[in-house]
């Protein structure tokens, strides 16, 4: 049976720097709080008035993992494409992605999975490859978080922590099988669905009612997140989902050489990476410089710790992501 590896990796986040002193001028919020509670001191928010979108930021980190796995564009079978903030209500960005790079007229395929989203095309991808159906998967991560989020003091708790990016893998069959993706583990809990969400645009508001509603002051445009109770979900999802991950492969914690996290809050990844009691040199952050860029967070992450050569042949890389839905998920992949 073949196995999937990730062949080529790439990301793109816009140029602009927003830092935590410049948030301090547009609401009620400090430099400290959102370092004492997050971690983060500076995001990426694309400029109000650039042509820049999901699609666009996607493409181009698409083009780098196209480059970077050393393929053609038209040996692409297959796109998949996460995303929380799509170009359009519909169509799904995966044909935009189609689009731009001129690929031929493959399937694609655009998931909702919001932070776990990555993982989610991952375990869908490997699937495909596994089967024999497809050869090269692009998936791509990317979000627009910016133009959605309410910059004042009533949406403080969450426009901080969400920045712009995006990140991209091709995923290719191989014959080793001693390397690549080992197993994925995918859940959800639609109970705590409005624990974290946007309501609209949504077919469940008639738009003829929105326009005529004068108790709408747009809020249900903008992400509502029930901060605390989220956390308390995440770390133990995060715990649970890591270990059926290591039980199934008949690992322990101590095998793991490199453990990349959804880039949620810093705090979440020490809490877990104290938890395994891995040491700091195996595990990476950088929500520091980028925020929480949901579905792009792993791939971004992930192409900066082989950037400094965190991965070596044969080492055992861990990818865990927790998000809105309540969803989360985790793979264990070979190098
Ligand atoms: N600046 C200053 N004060 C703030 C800010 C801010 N930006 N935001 C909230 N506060 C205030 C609150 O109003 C509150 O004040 P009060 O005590 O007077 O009422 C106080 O700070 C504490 O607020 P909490 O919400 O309890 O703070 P908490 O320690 O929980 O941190 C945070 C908030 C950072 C959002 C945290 O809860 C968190 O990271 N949650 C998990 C996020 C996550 O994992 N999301 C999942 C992925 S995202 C996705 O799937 C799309």
């Amino acid at each position: 049976m073949k196995t999937s590896i990730i062949k080529g990796i790439g990301y793109y986040v816009p140029e602009n720097i927003v830092k935590n002193k410049d948030l301090e001028k547009i609401m009620d919020t400090s430099d400290e709080w959102i370092q004492e509670r997050t971690g983060i001191r500076e995001r990426r928010w694309v400029l109000e008035d650039s042509d820049e979108s999901t699609s666009s930021m996607g493409t181009e980190a698409a083009k780098k993992a196209i480059e970077n796995a050393d393929i053609s564009p038209d040996e692409i079978d297959f796109v998949i494409f996460a995303t929380l903030s799509p170009d359009y209500f519909f169509p799904g960005s995966g044909v935009l992605i189609q689009r731009n790079l001129g690929l031929k007229e493959v399937g694609a395929l655009d998931i909702r999975n919001q932070c776990s989203g990555f993982i989610y095309a991952l375990s869908i991808a490997d699937q495909y490859i596994k089967s024999g159906m497809y050869k090269n998967i692009l998936i791509v991560g990317s979000e627009l978080h910016s133009g959605a989020l309410e910059k004042s003091t009533k949406g403080r708790n969450v426009s901080v922590i969400f920045g712009d990016g995006a990140g991209a893998v091709i995923l290719q069959a191989s014959d080793d099988p001693a390397k690549g993706i080992m197993s994925t583990h995918l859940h959800s809990e639609g109970k705590h669905a409005e624990e974290l969400v946007v309501i609209s645009p949504a077919t469940k508001k008639w738009i003829d009612k929105l326009v005529e509603d004068p108790d709408d002051d747009g809020s249900s445009y903008a992400p509502y997140m029930n901060g605390n109770f989220v956390f308390k979900n995440a770390v133990v999802r995060f715990m649970e989902v890591i270990n059926e991950a290591l039980i199934k492969n008949n690992l322990n914690k101590d095998d793991i050489d490199l453990l990349i996290p959804h880039q949620a809050n810093l705090r979440i990844s020490q809490f877990v990476q104290k938890q395994l009691s891995l040491p700091d040199e195996k595990v990476y952050n950088n929500i520091m410089k980028y925020g929480n860029t949901t579905a792009a967070s792993i791939p971004i992450a992930l192409a900066e710790a082989i950037e400094k050569g965190m991965l070596n042949d044969g080492d055992i890389l861990c990818l865990a992501a927790f998000g809105s839905g309540f969803t989360w998920g985790s793979a264990l992949i070979r190098w």
